[in-house]
């Protein structure tokens, strides 16, 4: 496909992006931008508005309008639309990639899959969404009652749902919050990530292509230190649909009476029993934990393993790690810079407080800029902040446990809940413990996933608020309202 398509030209003027609102791509009158330096080598890769409120308010009044009108759109006619878009998101996979390798540091072949994967996720959110129905409900279930009236109960829109993704997917996480809301007859308005907000902002791209009315998609961009509190308490949000870190739990305290769906990260354990098959738990807990170098909610973000298959488990865990790749991600490197400075240096000060407390490495700690190479943490104890801080990062640590209920205490104790895995070849042991684990989803004998997109996804705990998966999200950005048809005389149908 052509650099040179006309819907890609009218989003920027050279490296600085504009708005989006009301169908149109705008620069902010506040006349300033907020800079986005690569994760690699922290240049200057775009520059994107600094919206004021009034654009903020804007987007919302005009988000309010066209939801009025969608809401009225036939359901088939929604559901194309959602697939036009996929479609273009598919045309454009290899343009759409590349500021997500730019900007998020994502490699390419992992920044195409996200472009796709939205594409099929919207696909399935436009079936799905096709397939929500009503119910009608008789009286006369209810003690008592005589057959004399009806409910009928439906879906309705929320309204205007605010979408906030977060750096690590700006494509695929923005494409899960928008697809089930436009489906369900929803306008929404997109607080981008500052980090990624370009990538979120090719999302609007294959709508207004795909032939969106003006307002049903709507993106502004500038730092959630400046509008986010704008946004989050603004009387035009009808749901906030946020995916992040903990500044969510702040999103939550500040939002008012908006229903909420939030996902804000995970302490994500892999247990190993003495069982396990060491192969299998192994090459999981490698992909689990790095790729995207550790930066996703649902990496695996500590090992427990069993003393008497510790050593093993660790061997065959560190002959994995050192097949990894390190490097840029155009060279489609399975590790890759963090997302900025502040992240590394984060990550920097859980390795060193590690250190300090006795911890054994596996390997040199070794950090290029923000490229910081793989790590294998071993002997971690409670003392130590990594055993409970989610590093986002290419670090792992490793705890060795006496047994699998200590392995689990010391899971729950955290105050996360996103996922967690077991690893046994005892279907029983592995139910007990998914059981016991105080988790949205256990995952038995692999690594910790959200996907495939339609499976439902919630955290416990400080880890979120809602479920989300396609249903599951059609669901949450929904109400149901009900139309009671009363009968002056009770009335039965008799069949034949
Ligand atoms: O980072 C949070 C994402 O929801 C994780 O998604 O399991 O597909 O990497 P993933």
């Amino acid at each position: 496909m052509s650099l040179e398509h006309p819907g890609l030209k009218e989003m920027h003027d050279g490296i600085v992006y504009k708005y989006y609102v009301n169908g149109m791509w705008k620069n902010s009158t506040s006349g300033r931008t907020i800079q986005n330096l690569t994760p690699y080598d922290e240049t200057v890769c775009y520059e994107v508005q600094a919206c004021t409120t009034r654009e903020i308010d804007e987007a919302y009044e005009t988000s309010k309008i066209a939801q009025r009108k969608w809401a009225k759109t036939p359901l088939w006619k929604r559901a194309e639309l959602l697939h036009k878009a996929a479609q273009v998101l598919r045309d454009y996979a290899e343009i759409i990639a590349t500021p997500v390798v730019r900007e998020v540091g994502k490699n390419r072949k992992s920044a195409i899959d996200e472009v796709k994967r939205t594409a099929d996720l919207l696909d399935y959110a436009a079936e799905e969404g096709i397939r929500v129905s009503g119910t009608m409900l008789p009286p006369d279930s209810f003690t008592g009652q005589e057959r004399n009236k009806f409910a009928v109960v439906e879906r309705v829109p929320l309204g205007v749902v605010l979408c906030i993704p977060p750096f690590n997917y700006p494509i695929n996480l923005c494409g899960s919050k928008i697809g089930p809301a436009l489906i369900a007859g929803n306008a929404v308005v997109i607080k981008t990530p500052t980090q990624g907000a370009v990538s979120t902002m090719h999302l609007a791209f294959a709508f207004h292509q795909a032939g969106a009315p003006p307002g049903l998609v709507n993106i502004v961009t500038g730092r959630g230190s400046e509008i986010g509190n704008y946004m989050v308490q603004h009387p035009g949000a009808n749901l906030i649909s946020f995916t992040g870190g903990s500044t969510g739990i702040d999103v939550c305290k500040k939002a008012g009476m908006v229903p909420l769906q939030m996902e804000l990260g995970g302490k994500d354990a892999c247990i190993v029993c003495d069982d396990a098959d060491l192969e299998l738990a192994s090459t999981a807990i490698i992909k689990g934990g790095f790729s995207y170098s550790g930066q996703r909610c649902t990496a695996v973000k500590i090992v427990f393993a069993v003393d008497s298959i510790a050593d093993e488990l660790l061997t065959k865990m560190k002959a994995k790690k050192a097949n990894l790749t390190v490097g840029h991600p155009e060279n489609n490197c399975d590790i890759t810079a963090v997302i900025h400075r502040k992240s590394a240096d984060y990550i920097e000060g859980l390795v060193m407080d590690a250190k300090a407390k006795g911890a054994v490495f596996t390997d040199d700690y070794r950090r290029e800029g923000n490229l910081i190479y793989p790590l294998i943490i071993d002997h971690v104890t409670e003392d130590m902040r990594i055993h409970w801080e989610e590093p986002f990062g290419p670090v792992l640590p490793f705890v060795r446990v006496p047994n699998e209920s200590r392995a689990v205490e010391l899971a729950n104790k955290s105050s996360m809940g996103l996922q967690g895995c077991v690893f046994t070849s005892d279907v029983t042991k592995a139910i007990t413990i998914a059981n016991d684990m105080c988790t949205g989803t256990v995952q038995i004998n692999g690594p910790p996933a959200r996907g495939p997109d339609h499976f439902p996804f919630q955290g416990f705990k400080d880890s979120g608020i809602g479920t989300q998966g396609i249903r599951n999200s059609i669901e949450s950005m929904t109400k149901i309202k009900s139309y009671v048809i009363n009968l002056p005389t009770p009335s039965y149908a008799v069949g034949v």
